[in-house]
């Protein structure tokens, strides 16, 4: 395994827009753990099976087949849009709570990496439990004003009030969860995006290289 950039944080912080340009700066590969655990929570829906049937999300997430593309293909489906809309984002942190599903998504993540030569990898437990051993460990966080304004600009929602409960209802349940809660790890550099431009917070993770 070579070089592993770890970055964790929120909803909204900033992490996929920080975690790949810092990958295209430094000619790094780029995985976004998010998308993995969004693709099975698609396989669930596609499949008809009930978000908290543990048994059965478990048995999908071990057999679903997941390319991340881009094209992002799930099974034989494309899935890139559908990954993002709201059926998914209504159940995926259901799906991401189960601890079967979280093991088995640990397990394809740390095989993914191993032949990488340079790898930026995003998500909620990649400091703590996936790459607790990372080169550079980033906790982003920004104010919730902020993050509920950047997701509604991203989903090109018009309801910020929507967005802003949604996105703490989210967080409530990723950080409370028992299955590897969202947390800042040992030795994690906390970055606060707040007002920050990306290439600043491009420049400080870049630093700690
Ligand atoms: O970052 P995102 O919004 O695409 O993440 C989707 C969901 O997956 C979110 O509820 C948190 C969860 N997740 C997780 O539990 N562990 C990860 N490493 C990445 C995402």
């Amino acid at each position: 395994m070579g070089v592993v950039i770890a970055i964790d944080g929120p909803a909204g912080s900033g992490k996929s827009t920080i975690a790949r340009a810092v990958a295209t700066r430094l000619r790094y590969d780029y995985l976004d753990t998010g998308a993995m655990y969004r693709a099975v929570a698609f396989a669930v829906l596609a499949r008809g099976i009930d978000p908290f049937d543990r048994e059965a999300v478990a048995a999908v997430a071990r057999d679903v087949r997941i390319e991340l593309g881009p094209p992002v293909v799930v099974d034989d489906m494309d899935a890139t849009e559908a990954i993002r809309g709201r059926e998914v984002t209504g159940v995926v942190s259901v799906v991401a709570a189960q601890p079967d599903v979280r093991t088995e998504m640990v397990r394809r993540q740390r095989e993914l990496v191993t032949p990488m030569a340079g790898v930026v990898v995003e998500g909620r437990d990649i400091t703590t439990v996936v790459f607790p051993d990372a080169e550079v460990k980033v906790f982003l966080t920004a104010s919730e004003e902020e993050r509920a304004g950047r997701r509604a600009l991203q989903n090109a929602e018009s309801d910020t009030v929507g967005v802003a409960l949604d996105l703490a209802r989210r967080d409530r349940f990723d950080s409370t969860r028992t299955a590897s809660p969202l947390r800042v790890a040992d030795a994690a550099v906390v970055i606060d995006t707040t007002g920050v431009t990306i290439d600043e917070v491009v420049e400080q993770v870049l630093a700690l290289l």
